[in-house]
């Protein structure tokens, strides 16, 4: 499947229908809503024509906000993915607490980590999501890892993730070495655009979950987790891109790299970045 097709799916997910958590059932409220909207319509078209009710969409639909979280699919020996299962977790439980949560899996591959970039580099100003997490898998990892910055280079399947020449303490200097830019004209290295200062690590979580560690990286390593937040913060620094429903300056971005199931379940990494984007989406 292209990464056309997982777009695709993304989008037509983010239009299927929602659960609501915490509403009411269908009820008189609901009845007095219609009447209001319907008689808001009939009076619209009366005064500029068919086309003016539309005018109200933005309104309606910035009850919810949108978040993308992506996950990548299994690569090498794996045969499957902590990032990819807590993504579809996460989409799976729909809508709370107004945060509707799409997931996109992609391939650990060059076209997997430009699905997002080139999506966003169609959309004009506003992106059509809120937030965007990025989620991927580091299998030394013990803990959850909450990404800093991302550093302008080129992931290679033909080099040792481990290759010798690259260190976060020098992140700008290639010379002598086999890496390469993503891209030659952009900076070397991209902050998060996610507000951090709402982020206060370690986030409490309930009693039988026990406390990530290893919670904040500022090396998000030389592969596709790297790349894949790069392209994305380039494309929202671009772009200018603001979140689709509220007024940050930037479109919240932020990479989490997950440790293996046994040390975090699919459950526990859930609520770990269900709160993360709870924290980053509060208006
Ligand atoms: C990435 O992987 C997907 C799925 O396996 C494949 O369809 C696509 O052609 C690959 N792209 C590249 C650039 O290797
Ligand atoms: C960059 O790395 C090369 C090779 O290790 C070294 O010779 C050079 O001095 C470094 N440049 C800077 C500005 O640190």
């Amino acid at each position: 499947m292209g990464r056309e097709a997982s777009l695709r799916e993304a989008l037509l997910r983010e239009g299927a229908p929602e659960r609501h958590f915490g509403e009411h059932a269908h009820g008189w409220r609901d009845v007095w809503v219609y009447a209001v909207v319907a008689c808001l319509f009939i009076l619209l078209v009366s005064m500029g024509g068919p086309a003016q009710p539309f005018l109200l969409l933005p309104f309606f639909m910035r009850g919810k906000i949108q978040v993308l979280v992506t996950g990548f699919e299994p690569f090498g020996d794996l045969t499957t993915n902590p990032a990819q299962l807590v993504a579809a977790h996460l989409a799976s439980e729909g809508c709370k607490a107004g945060v509707c949560i799409t997931a996109m899996h992609l391939p650990v591959n060059r076209s997997g980590v430009e699905t997002v970039a080139d999506a966003l580099s169609q959309s004009p100003s506003n992106s059509p999501w809120d937030a965007i997490v990025h989620l991927g898998y580091e299998s030394v990892s013990k803990g959850l890892r909450v990404e800093i910055a991302a550093a302008n280079l080129l992931a290679s399947d033909h080099r040792s993730p481990s290759a010798p020449g690259w260190s976060a303490d020098v992140p700008c200097n290639t010379t002598g070495t086999e890496f390469e830019p993503i891209d030659p004209e952009a900076p070397c290295l991209l902050a998060t655009t996610a507000p951090l200062d709402r982020i206060d690590l370690p986030l409490p979580m309930s009693p039988d979950y026990p406390q990530p560690l290893e919670l904040w990286s500022r090396d998000a390593g030389t592969y596709y987790c790297n790349e894949i937040f790069y392209r994305t913060l380039l494309a929202v620094h671009r772009g200018h891109l603001r979140p689709r429903s509220h007024h940050a300056v930037l479109l919240p971005v932020l990479f989490v790299h997950l440790p293996p199931t046994s040390f975090s379940s699919v459950e526990t990494t859930s609520g770990f970045i269900w709160k993360l984007i709870a924290r980053i989406t509060k208006i």
